[in-house]
């Protein structure tokens, strides 16, 4: 298999990880996974039976004996893939505020982590994938290829997310959305357990000047870069 096989890009929320890896994998002809959906798919199941989020024996159950499939095929409504948990389209369920306001502290509990990324280390193992995440570089495929960790300042985000609210003519509050952006980064990057960290191998890219074709400029000038055989990170 041609190198890089494996891409790992990781990042805070808004940092644009997810777009820019799904544009990366289109141009390689590679799959594209966002581990993140698998999170949010074991808080939607545990919300779905009533579990307490704070249950972590009970949660951590379900996680193991959840069935989560992402796959291509889906109504043409805007998604990007189709997230199935037990063969139930969550696709659009897992984006919902129940969800978001309690993903980060399942996502904290250990049994959960090791069974997701053990299966994240399954579909890396079958193919050729640009895997976005937390904690990809580190802990999921510390063997990645090629290792990315992307930054955008957090007033850049809150921009982003200010902008995307109003194409779906939701209200927005710049300093409110920001502050929660500065929350949640520093519980992300404190989290005892998979803090979002860069891996010491890792090229850090900060997006915040950047069009997202010039992030995928320069993601594709590293893929380049590995095929000729140059050392990165
Ligand atoms: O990227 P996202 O917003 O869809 O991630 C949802 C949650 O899952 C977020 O709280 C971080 C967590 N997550 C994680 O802990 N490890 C990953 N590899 C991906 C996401």
């Amino acid at each position: 298999m041609s190198k890089p096989a494996t891409i790992a890009i990781d990042g805070f929320a808004g940092s644009g990880k997810s777009t820019a890896a799904a544009r990366l994998a289109e141009a390689l002809g590679y799959l594209y996974f966002d581990t993140g959906v698998m999170y949010r798919a074991v808080t939607w199941a545990i919300l779905e039976r009533g579990i307490d989020p704070r249950d972590e024996e009970r949660v951590s159950e379900v996680a193991e004996a959840l069935i989560i499939d992402v796959v291509a095929e889906g109504p043409d409504d805007g998604r990007q893939f189709t997230v199935l948990a037990d063969g139930v389209d969550i696709t659009w369920a897992i984006r919902e505020s129940a969800v978001e306001a309690n993903v980060s502290l399942v996502s904290s509990y250990p049994r959960v982590r090791t069974v997701l990324t053990n299966q994240q280390r399954r579909i890396a193992a079958a193919g050729p994938v640009v895997m976005a995440g937390r904690d990809i570089g580190t802990v999921v495929l510390p063997q990645a290829d090629l290792k990315i960790f992307l930054e955008a300042s957090a007033e850049e985000r809150a921009r982003r997310r200010c902008k995307q609210l109003k194409e779906q003519n939701k209200p927005i509050d710049y300093e409110y959305i920001l502050k929660a952006i500065m929350e949640r980064d520093k519980k992300d990057q404190t989290n005892p357990v998979s803090p979002t960290i860069p891996a010491e191998d890792a090229v850090i890219l900060n997006t915040d000047n950047l069009k997202v074709d010039e992030v995928l400029g320069e993601l594709q000038t590293l893929v380049q870069q590995v095929r000729n055989g140059l050392k990165i990170g």
